[in-house]
């Protein structure tokens, strides 16, 4: 496109938001996600445009609204595409790798985890790996996560596959309450702590690490030219809105220990950094 057709677009894109209330687009995004006659790339890019300066207001609400409806980026998620170790991302394969060997240095046999959780499942492609190949002794593998669609989903396909996982519906910023009084062996965190602002990610980290036993899991954005650990507050990524965090400054603020850690900067595996930290409760 020419960068007059450019200009254009954006002056359309920028009068639709000054005209129409946010209340009405968000209602016009939920809408435009369900016209099957749409190519789904048109949906998803339509859905998130129009709703793209609610960021700018209330950032946890904008990333809430997307994922809560299955909006933009979280289309993809579909069970078809996610289970199956073969599936698996190139940089969650080096996470689980990474948590093997941690696990077993500490003498934390995988085999003899007993209960795992994991914060913001989508469809519960991880924990279903979790159940086959890392922990195949867990009798309690639960998942949390606010896309319903994908919980309904993912549910239903591990049902069908004789899974023990079981997936719950909530908002990850009222884990505490969600949790009650559990606690289990290892607590997983991947790719979630970046739709919270810093001081949100902060309490979530608190908080699971209280409902952890032996060890919690976290993958996030790597800072892409200095170690997250050394960063004093979050980055954001302007392309959409997430943030770069200092786990291992969330985990000590908040009395937990880091066993181990990953940070490899810019380096990308089919777009994803590798920055993991694996912590240990008070
Ligand atoms: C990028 S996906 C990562 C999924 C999976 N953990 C992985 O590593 O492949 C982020 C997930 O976090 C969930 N999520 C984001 N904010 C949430 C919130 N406030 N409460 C519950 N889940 C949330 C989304 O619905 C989505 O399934």
């Amino acid at each position: 496109m020419s960068s007059a057709g450019l200009l254009l677009k954006r002056a359309g894109k920028s009068a639709i938001r000054n005209l129409i209330p946010l209340s009405t687009r968000k209602r016009v995004a939920i809408w435009v996600n369900r016209q099957q006659w749409l190519n789904p790339d048109r949906r998803s890019w339509w859905s998130a445009e129009l709703v793209r300066d609610f960021a700018e207001k209330d950032v946890n609400a904008y990333h809430k609204f997307l994922w809560a409806h299955h909006l933009g980026y979280a289309a993809p998620y579909e069970a078809a595409t996610r289970f199956g170790a073969e599936k698996m991302r190139p940089s969650r394969t080096i996470f689980f790798a990474e948590l093997r060997r941690c696990m077993e240095a500490l003498n934390l046999s995988p085999g003899q985890t007993q209960s795992v959780l994991e914060v913001g499942c989508s469809l519960g492609y991880q924990l279903r790996y979790v159940e086959t190949d890392l922990c195949p002794g867990a009798g309690v593998l639960d998942g949390i996560d606010i896309d319903r669609h994908a919980v309904q989903s993912g549910q239903e396909h591990l049902r069908a596959a004789g899974s023990r996982i079981s997936l719950r519906c909530g908002d990850i910023q009222q884990l505490d309450e969600l949790l009650g009084g559990r606690v289990y062996d290892l607590i997983l965190c991947t790719g979630v702590l970046m739709y919270l602002k810093e001081a949100d990610a902060a309490g979530l980290v608190r908080t699971m690490l209280s409902h952890s036993r032996v060890m919690l899991a976290l993958a996030g954005l790597a800072h892409p030219t200095r170690d997250n650990a050394v960063l004093e507050g979050s980055d954001v990524r302007d392309r959409d809105h997430t943030f770069i965090h200092n786990f291992d400054g969330m985990v000590t603020n908040a009395g937990g220990t880091v066993l181990a850690r990953r940070w490899e900067g810019d380096r990308q595996y089919e777009g994803q950094t590798v920055y993991f930290v694996f912590a240990a409760p008070r």
